[in-house]
This record gives structure tokens, sequence and C-alpha cells, in this order.
């Protein structure tokens, strides 16, 4: 589905990703886990074509798309959930829904609003003045609209409240189970660990561990020395 291919990537001067290689097959939900400023964010946006690699390719469906934009990638079907969490405030619930380019019909309003109720109890509110939780299902609702095949997730409980966080993360298995691929970024592994299948560990730009989630469960050490736990 989608492949990393050692990209190098760069803010201006700073080389912040160094030779990353990652896969995501079909029904994976692959983990991309790091502590703050590890760059996770910054893998995401070298997909996206926000901050595009210097070197190294990344495919989806077997396609090259390095560089290309992300609106582009939206109409191939890749869903892509920043970590800013940002909604058209002025915009009802239901109209940020509205809005969206659409690409397919296997998801709409009504079967996003089936996976997210507390969203349609609140559709006739303004989109700027919802909870952090109610944003990101907002976004993740957004992204939705396009049908996509490979989501990508940016730290999506980051800063939630525990009750919010489950809720998430029940949403997120039953994407899964639809057969949406998802990369998912996060500091918090405990959270992760209940969605993932696979592992990547991601520390100063570099893929220091990659493996199962069993294999990954024994790396005490990499546990230790890279996430903090
Ligand atoms: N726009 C930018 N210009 C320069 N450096 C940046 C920029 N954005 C991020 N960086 C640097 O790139 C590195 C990786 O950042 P990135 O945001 O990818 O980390 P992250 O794993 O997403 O962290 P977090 O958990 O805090 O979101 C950090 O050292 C960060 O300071
Ligand atoms: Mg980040």
């Amino acid at each position: 589905m989608l492949s990393i291919n050692s990209i190098d990537t760069y803010y201006g001067l700073s080389h912040i990703l160094f030779d990353i290689s990652l896969t995501v097959s079909q029904g994976e939900v692959v983990g991309l886990l790091g502590r703050n400023g590890a760059g996770k964010s910054t893998t995401m946006r070298s997909i996206m074509g926000l901050t595009p690699p210097k070197k190294g390719t990344i495919t989806f469906k077997n396609k090259d798309i390095t560089g290309e934009k992300p609106f582009a990638l939206f109409r191939k079907g890749i869903g892509y959930v920043p970590d800013d969490r940002r909604v058209f405030a002025d915009l009802t619930v239901d109209d940020n829904l509205e809005i969206v380019h659409r690409r397919g019909n296997e998801w709409d309003k009504d079967r996003v609003y089936e996976l997210f109720p507390a969203l349609k109890e609140i559709k006739s509110r303004k989109a700027g003045n919802l909870s952090g939780g109610e944003q990101q299902m907002l976004t993740i609702a957004r992204a939705l609209m396009g049908s996509p095949e490979l989501l990508l997730l940016d730290e999506p409980t980051e800063g939630l409240a525990p009750l919010i966080v489950r809720d998430l993360e029940t949403q997120i298995l039953k994407l899964r189970d639809a057969g949406i691929s998802i990369l998912l970024s996060e500091q918090n592994i405990k959270s992760a660990m209940k969605m993932i299948n696979r592992v990547y560990v991601i520390d100063n730009g570099r893929i220091r561990f990659e493996g199962s989630i069993s294999e990954f469960e024994a790396q005490e050490e990499i546990k230790k020395k890279y996430l903090m736990v």
C-alpha cells in the first residue's frame, strides 16, 4: 500500500530525517512511535509532499508519489489528519463535512455520523466552539469523507482526556475493520499498543527498531532508550 524508501528530509539546511524506510501493507495499522522531536510529523509531512524528501522515494499502491501535493494525494486515496486539528471554525460541524471535496462514495455523512454519534449530536454547532476531542473526531471524520484507502493519523490522542482517548481508540479500530490501512504516530505507547499491528521506533530522525508487537514488547532497552517508558 505505502512504501517509504530511504528518504532524507530537511527543513532548510537542517537535516531532520536520515534514511527512513517504512511500509504499510493493506489492512495494517502501523505505529510510528517516538518521543518529542523524533521526526514523526516530519515523516508524515514528507509523505504528504509538505516537506518533500531530498533523497529517496515514496510509493502508494506501487506508484511513485514523491513530492506530490496534499490535494492530489487526497484524490488518490490518502487521508491525512495532521497534529494541529485545524477545522473551519466559523462553519458548523455538518458544513465542515459537506464542503470536503468528495472522492469515491464509500463514505458519506451518514456513515461518518454512525462512526461518530457524538458528532451527529452537535452537527449544527460551530466547529470553533468544539472541545479538543470533538475537533479531533471532526478532523478524522473529514478525512473519511474522501473515502481513503490509507489514513495518516499524527498523534490523534495527544492531550485528550482518558475517556475521549478510549473512544478514539475504539473508532480507529473500527476503521481498521472497515479495511482502511493506517499509519499512526504516537508517543503514548500504551494507547498505541491497543491499535497497532506492527511498530517502527523513530528517534533523532532515524528508525531504531522495526518489528511485530510481540517483538517490540520484548525490547526493554529500546523502550527505555527511545520512548522513556
Ligand atoms: N518548520 C521547522 N523548521 C525547522 N525545524 C523543524 C521544523 N519543524 C520541526 N522541526 C524539527 O524537526 C525535528 C523533528 O520534528 P517533528 O515535528 O517531526 O517531531 P515529532 O516526532 O512529530 O515530535 P512531537 O511529538 O513533538 O510532535 C525536531 O528537531 C524539530 O525541532
Ligand atoms: Mg509531531
